[in-house]
């Protein structure tokens, strides 16, 4: 199992794109919205940790996943 879980709330994200501006992580999807390119990942190297900050609406999760 991956270290990070990254979810984007897909109801909450308003679509702004900033997360995508510091991270390469995330990308737009079809539907407007931000989605992780990959979700589960063993480092957060992609500056995620800063996209969930930025983002406007906090709707980006970022869990560590314990064994
Ligand atoms: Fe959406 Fe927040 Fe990114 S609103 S597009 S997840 S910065």
């Amino acid at each position: 199992m991956a270290k990070y879980k990254i979810t984007v709330d897909q109801d909450a994200c308003i679509g702004c794109a900033a997360c995508t501006a510091v991270s390469k992580n995330f990308r737009m999807a079809d539907n407007g919205k931000s989605e992780p390119i990959k979700p589960d990942v063993d480092e957060l190297k992609e500056n995620e940790k800063e996209a969930a900050e930025i983002c406007p609406v906090s709707c980006i999760k970022i869990e560590e996943n314990k064994e």
